[in-house]
Order: structure tokens, then sequence, then C-alpha cells
């Protein structure tokens, strides 16, 4: 048996009281993992072949406002002030994300999407922005949702929205069923006040290859794909162990290992995929000088040029000193 996304939507959105308002707003935050997410067993529904670990980037993100507009209008879409033409990709998969929330009827929306990050920082906001958009499109509909149910639903905009559902260090637990309906994100208890993500935009040009198609490449052309469920799996436990004892090495070396794993695999397919540019190069050599030479920082890297540092409030000046353009977050209040 197949589950549409609409099968999905039903399933979770059918019993719930429709109460529509005329307005809702809502918030998401960008997430990076440090277990990631590569690779689909379902690539409809986004059902991932592996868990995965994230942490929340606090005040970066999306704000989404959703109204209700008139019925037999058609739906319109802002994204960061400027509307978006229909014949968009983006607006299609907007508009694609509001059909699961109308059951049917023919409500009728304006979308205001707007991204508290730079698109060029290379943070995707896909993530964030599936997640704001369902948060207030199920409160526009006034149906009551608790987070899995939005985690689920986020999912099947983008798969890594599931996790942007949550503050804080947050697991994607992959699921077992065919209609992935145990396939939500949780949050994990921990804080880590000291730790620090560090953003170094290197190009803003576009990506050449996409996540959806890139991890579709992955899975059909390369045997190494074989052993990344397995690394991701023992790595989320070490990483579930290091966050648990505030042990940094720990966390740093193994979510570094973990991307770089990933980027393996991707190199090992054909045609290659090789996200990096020289750029990209100089500063993975210079994070590992920097290692020996005693200043603790490990590096991550999602499906872009970009490279993300991870380190701890103590060596912020080194950090920022070696890299003058880096964009330091503290991750937890
Ligand atoms: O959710 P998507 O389709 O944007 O894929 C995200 C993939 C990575 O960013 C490379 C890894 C991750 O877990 O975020």
């Amino acid at each position: 048996m197949t589950f549409s996304r609409v099968d999905v939507a039903q399933v979770i959105l059918g019993d719930c009281e429709y109460c529509p308002v005329d307005t809702f707003e809502a918030w998401s935050p960008v997430n990076i993992a440090l277990c990631k997410y590569w690779g689909k067993r379902n690539g409809v529904l986004n059902l991932p072949v592996n868990d995965s670990l994230s942490v929340a980037l606090p005040g970066k993100g999306t704000h989404t406002r959703v109204t209700r507009l008139q019925v037999g209008a058609k739906d319109i879409v802002f994204l960061n002030d400027r509307p978006v033409h229909e014949a968009d990709s983006f607006y299609k998969k907007v508009v694609a994300h509001l059909d699961l929330f109308r059951l049917g009827r023919s409500d009728r929306f304006r979308v205001d999407t707007v991204n508290t990050i730079a698109t060029a920082a290379g943070l995707a906001s896909s993530a964030s922005g599936f997640s704001a958009l369902t948060r207030a499109v199920a409160g526009v509909q006034g149906f009551s949702l608790d987070d899995g149910a939005l985690s689920i639903l986020a999912r099947l905009g983008s798969g890594s929205a599931c996790r942007s559902i949550f503050e804080g260090f947050v697991r994607w637990h992959k699921g077992e069923a065919v209609d992935g309906m145990d396939s939500c994100a949780a949050p994990l208890s921990q804080v880590w006040p000291g730790l620090r993500l560090g953003v170094l935009t290197l190009t803003g040009s576009a990506k050449k290859v996409g996540s959806r198609e890139g991890m579709a490449r992955t899975v059909e052309s390369t045997p190494l794909y074989s052993a990344w469920p397995v690394q991701a799996e023992a790595d989320i436990a070490i990483l579930e162990e290091a966050i648990a004892a505030r042990d940094f090495e720990q966390l740093g070396a193994t979510a570094e290992h973990n991307a770089l794993t990933m980027h393996a695999t991707m190199i090992a397919s054909w045609p290659p995929l090789l996200y990096w540019e020289p750029e990209s190069v100089a500063v993975m050599q210079k994070v590992w000088q920097m290692r020996e030479d005693g200043v603790p920082v490990y590096l991550t890297m999602d499906a872009g040029p970009n490279v993300k540092l991870l380190f701890e409030a103590q060596v912020e000046g080194s950090i920022r000193q070696a890299f003058p353009d880096v964009e330091v977050v503290k991750l937890f209040p």
C-alpha cells in the first residue's frame, strides 16, 4: 500500500475541529544537523533512511503570516516582501503545502514569508520556511495540533523542516511505518550555553544540485552508501552521550566526521557530487591546523560550499581572529 501526502494529511487533520480565523503568524528557526539526514526511503513522504540530530539557530529563521482570502481567489505568495510568480517553483511548493490543509474546502490564502537570514548565507531556509508555514496554515484553519503532528506535516514540505518545529537539540526519529506516522522529530532536554556555531559565507551562488536530487543520486549510484546508515546510527548515540556529558571534543569530532562521511558518499556517486569550492577546502585546512595548534574547533557542511564551525565560548576570540567574516551564533540562552 502506498500513501500520498494528502492521505497522510487527511489522517492527521481529518478529525480536527475546523475553527477558521482571518490571519495567523508563526516563527521557526533554521537548524543545522550534527548527524545528517541523507537518503530517503520514501521520496513522496520524505521518509529518511536514518535518524538525524540537529541544533536550532535562535533568532535565525522564518516568520510566516497566512491570511485568509475570499473563496475563489488565487493563493498569493510573498517572499521577503516581494510577490512570487505562479510559475516559480517556490510558489508551487508553497501552494502544494497549503493544499494539504484545505481538506477539499475551497479556502484560499495569502502567504507572507520573511527569512531573517540572508539566502546567500547557505543556511537552508526551506527547513525553517516549511516549519513556519505548517504552523501558520494550521493556525489559520484553527486546527489544534501537538508538535509531533506539526513535525510530521512540516516533513511533507521538506524533510529537515520536521526538526525546525523545535528549539535546541532535536532528534528526527526515522520511524518504520509505511505511512510515516512515526517519523517525526522530538527535542532533547539538554541545553549548552557555551556552545557556538560560526557561519562562514564563502559563496552566494545557488546550489547546482538540490538535496532531493543529490540524495537520490547517492542512494542509487554508490556502494559506499550502504555504510552510511550504520555510521549515522552510531554517531547519533555518541552525539547524545556527548550532549549529556557536555563533552565538546566528542561532539565536535563526531559532527565533523559525520559530515565528511556524508560528503564522501556524495563524491563517490555518479555523476560525482562535489559541493565544495576551493574556499571550502581552504577553510577545512585552516580548521585542522587550528586544532593542531590546540584550538578546539570543528566543522560541518551541508549540501553546499559553505562551512559552519563548532566551538565553545572561550575560543571565540581566536575564531574571530582567524576568520574575520565569521557570523557567530550563540545556540542557547
Ligand atoms: O530537508 P532537505 O531536503 O533540505 O535536506 C537536508 C539535507 C542536509 O542539509 C544536507 C542534511 C540535514 O540533515 O540537514
